[in-house]
């Protein structure tokens, strides 16, 4: 298979870690591209759960590494990740862009004084300074990974420094427990111990795509999250749509390959923000249950509701999303019937679109269809997509038809194993290995 960008097309957590670790046995190259450490992939591979924040999922596997100039880079998370990694046997092979911005404390002191300042409408962030670092990079005072280089010298930081500590004691009136100087000092030599991975991100993979190398971008977040096309303010401050995978790491739009968009069979929220599908009831709770729909990163219940069908085929056209892989089938086991949102009511009108207006989404009601759900869910690591019971696989193509695109690959648990591929798809050939 040539290059793939892997994208979450709900509000994230769709279990884009997992796919991208079955996947990426057969590529070269696996890159992040957009987000920072509020993303959370969780891989099982057999005994062991491995929990990434900004590191590829491909390097359980021993894949070149990369991180690209459109993620924002926390240097400390990013150092814990690759001591954690080596102490359960896996050497990272990474390079990250040198024209990646770098989160610095005082953009997460930021980010945590924002949300408390928008009280009822705060979004509910990971409080990991993604928002204000990715605000501060369009204002031109971030600072990237090649300003660090130099250990004495660094006018974009000190720069920052100053701007970022005056803000928060004049605009915020807040006093910081250290100095100032002090914090930059930690941040400055803990960035200096990554300078070996940094390097010309897009030429390196401009180069290996001349020499025939395949590349797995995998993005973080999901569609209902970007910046642009999400439920804006309730969003991140990413573009987490594929054509992010060209500008976050300088490949050419031509050569990032299809698009595998992951979803599960229901849809959850972490944060706040619309949800018309949201279940507030037992069913709700069940899912959450079965589904251990608990944050990676924070902890925090994931808020969980029907699948929504109008959600999804927006996320598709906007990703251009050829195939699917749908997730947590497991889950809805012994839930019967199963809804999917087919429309929304608008105030007494019938919309199949997704309104710009967060307060407009927040009053839309949805429109069901009920299909019949499956409870003799046995799958084991020998079954096929044929093995599946007869009403998941007509779920499926309810979810085809509706979506207008190609399932290639459900996932039937959380293990690297739990994972089915179907026939006459591009996908039939990967293996559990
Ligand atoms: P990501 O952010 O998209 O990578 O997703 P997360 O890792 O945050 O959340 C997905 C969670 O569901 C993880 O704990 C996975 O191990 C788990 N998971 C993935 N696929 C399946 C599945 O098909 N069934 C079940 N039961 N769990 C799954
Ligand atoms: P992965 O990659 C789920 C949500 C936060 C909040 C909003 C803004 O694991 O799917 P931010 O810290 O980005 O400024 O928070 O976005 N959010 C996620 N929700 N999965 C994620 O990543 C998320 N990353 C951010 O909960 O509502
Ligand atoms: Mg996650």
């Amino acid at each position: 298979m040539q290059n793939l960008v892997v994208v979450g097309l709900q509000w994230g957590d769709e279990g884009k870690g997992k796919l991208v670790d079955y996947l990426s046995e057969s590529f070269d190259i696996v890159a992040r591209f957009q987000g920072g450490s509020n993303a959370g992939h969780t891989v099982k591979v057999g005994d062991n759960i491995y929990k990434f924040r900004i590191m590829p999922t491909g390097a359980i596997r021993g894949k070149k590494s990369v991180i690209g100039n459109g993620v924002v880079l926390d240097p400390s998370v990013l150092l814990d990740e690759i001591t954690n990694l080596k102490a359960a046997g896996v050497k990272p092979d990474l390079l990250i862009s040198d024209r990646a911005h770098l989160i610095t404390p005082l953009q997460i002191e930021i980010d945590v004084l924002q949300e408390s300042e928008k009280g009822d409408r705060k979004v509910g962030t990971t409080k990991r300074g993604i928002g204000p670092t990715y605000s501060d990079k369009a204002s031109r005072i971030s600072v990237r990974s090649c300003d660090l280089m130099d250990p004495s010298d660094s006018p974009q930081l000190d720069q920052l420094e100053k701007i970022l500590s005056t803000r928060i004691e004049r605009l915020y009136e807040y006093e910081l427990d250290n100095s100032t100087q002090e914090t930059f000092a930690s941040f400055r030599s803990k960035a200096l111990l990554l300078k070996k991975y940094i390097g010309d991100v897009g030429e390196y993979l401009h180069s290996e795509i001349e020499n025939g190398k395949t590349i797995l971008f995998e993005g973080a977040q999901g569609s209902l999250l970007d910046i642009d096309h999400g439920t804006y303010p309730f969003v991140t401050s990413s573009s987490c749509v594929s054509a992010a995978a060209s500008s976050g790491t300088g490949v050419s739009p031509f050569q990032i390959g299809d698009v595998l968009g992951i979803c599960k069979a229901y849809i959850t929220r972490v944060g706040t923000g619309p949800f018309p599908t949201e279940l507030s009831d037992d069913v709700g709770e069940r899912i959450r249950k079965q589904g251990k729909e608990f944050g990676t990163v924070t902890g925090r219940p994931r808020r969980c509701g029907w699948l929504d069908l109008v959600a999804l085929r927006y996320a598709v056209r906007i990703n251009g999303a050829k195939f699917l892989a749908v997730t947590k089938n497991d889950v809805l086991n012994g839930i019967n019937p199963l809804k999917v949102c087919v429309a929304y009511n608008f105030h007494g009108e019938e919309i199949t679109t997704i309104p710009a207006s967060a307060t407009a989404y927040g009053e839309v009601i949805p429109i069901y269809e009920e299909l019949i759900g499956w409870s003799d869910f046995q799958i084991g690591p020998e079954d096929v997509y044929d093995d599946l019971p007869g009403s998941l696989r007509e779920y499926i193509s309810y979810i085809e038809n509706f979506a207008k695109s190609r399932v290639g690959i459900l996932s039937v648990g959380p293990d690297r194993t739990d994972t089915i591929q179907v026939p006459g798809t591009p996908f039939e050939k990967f293996t559990n290995a």
